[in-house]
């Protein structure tokens, strides 16, 4: 799961070294701008990770001590612990068995008096189904946190996501579509909430250099080497997606005889940037170490939330009556059992697709 790093990158990070300033500066106000352009807002910040961008997205939204916020099961571990941090409780909700999103036909069913938020989850380099998570937060007064975490160049019903809630947070882990290494990003299209923002990431200052802090504010900054890499990854954003769609149909083609398996595409309305190549798949756990036997790295689903020890054991503590059996997770669960991800990397060459597809197909006697 290799980054696509190249010259553009070594040369911008040499720049910013030679320059001297290398604190958030000229690169981190193009790679800032760029985002907004590209997610289609007005306003955004820059975090050090997308854990911590939807800390601060929470904390701009005054989400805090002892309030609950609506959370897919199936996520990487990050969303929850967001919550966590800022003090509330993520309240699990199962997600749908097509599209492995969260599935708002649940979410009612996690509300309570001091539910505040929901946070969509875009997984897998497709979109909740965004109609209805706004249409359930209008209905119930919450908030709407996005994680947009693996989202980058996403669309939900030709918007960006992460553009539709009241944040949209983004993570530049080196495993992402565009990578700074580490790195996040809040974007919001509220100049009240712009605002918080700012505060809330520099020490409760909106400008830099100042020693009065108007309120209480934190170190969520990065730096103008991490945002050189940025505008960099941002300059060949379209021949990544390009080079994914690519890897994925060459997967679509030879996948298509092996009835075992199934592909994840594009959840409906929304688009598809393959940040991973997702299968459901018989026997996955046969087939990982056949793979791995192969030299194929892959990647399991992600573990469901209700079953993470640390999480369960905290959760269970503070909600009284809380859901964390598995039978209120079935799709979630079936993730698990089923689900196992690809390598696709745009730096994958069509003949290692083939290569993988030929060793599933072995593994099925196909
Ligand atoms: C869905 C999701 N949410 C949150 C995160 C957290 O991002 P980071 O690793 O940058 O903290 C990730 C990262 O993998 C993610 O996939």
């Amino acid at each position: 799961m290799s980054p696509w790093l190249g010259e553009a990158e070594a040369q911008a990070v040499a720049d910013v070294v030679r320059g001297g300033w290398i604190t958030e500066g000229p690169h981190a106000r193009a790679f800032s701008d760029q985002l907004n352009h590209l997610i289609g807002t007005p306003y955004g910040v820059l975090a050090p990770n997308g854990t911590l961008a939807l800390a601060l997205g929470l904390m701009a939204l005054e989400i805090g001590q002892g309030d609950e916020v609506l959370v897919p099961d199936t996520t990487f571990i990050g969303s929850a612990t967001a919550v966590h941090m800022v003090g509330a409780v993520p309240v699990l909700v199962d997600v749908d068995d097509q599209t492995f999103q969260i599935d708002m036909n649940r979410a009612a069913a996690g509300l309570t008096s001091r539910t505040r938020a929901i946070m969509p989850v875009h997984l897998f380099g497709t979109a909740c189904d965004m109609t209805a998570v706004l249409d359930f937060a209008v209905k119930h007064r919450l908030a709407v946190i996005e994680d947009a975490a693996q989202g980058i160049g996403v669309t939900f019903g030709g918007r960006h996501v992460g553009s539709l809630g009241d944040v949209g947070c983004f993570s530049f882990f080196a495993d992402k579509t565009i990578t700074t290494g580490e790195g996040g990003y809040v974007a919001c299209k509220d100049q009240h909430v712009y605002n918080r923002l700012r505060l809330l990431r520099n020490q409760g200052r909106l400008d830099r250099g100042s020693f009065i802090h108007e309120a209480i504010g934190y170190n969520f900054r990065m730096t103008d080497l991490q945002c050189a890499i940025g505008v960099a990854q941002l300059a060949r954003l379209d021949q990544v997606i390009s080079r994914k769609t690519e890897l994925l149909q060459r997967y679509q083609a030879g996948l298509q005889r092996i009835s075992a398996v199934r592909m994840l595409g594009a959840a409906p309305n929304a688009g598809h940037v393959p940040f991973r190549c997702v299968l459901m798949a018989q026997d996955v756990r046969g087939l990982m170490t056949h793979l791995e036997a192969a030299g194929v790295e892959t990647r399991s689903f992600f573990h469901p939330l209700h079953r993470q020890p640390g999480l369960r054991a905290w959760s269970a503590s503070r909600v009284e009556g809380m859901h964390l059996d598995d039978a209120s997770f079935p799709n979630a669960n079936y993730g698990w059992d089923h689900g196992v991800c690809l390598p696709i990397q745009p730096t994958l060459s069509l003949a290692e697709v083939d290569f993988i597809c030929d060793s599933i197909a072995e593994f099925y006697g196909v």
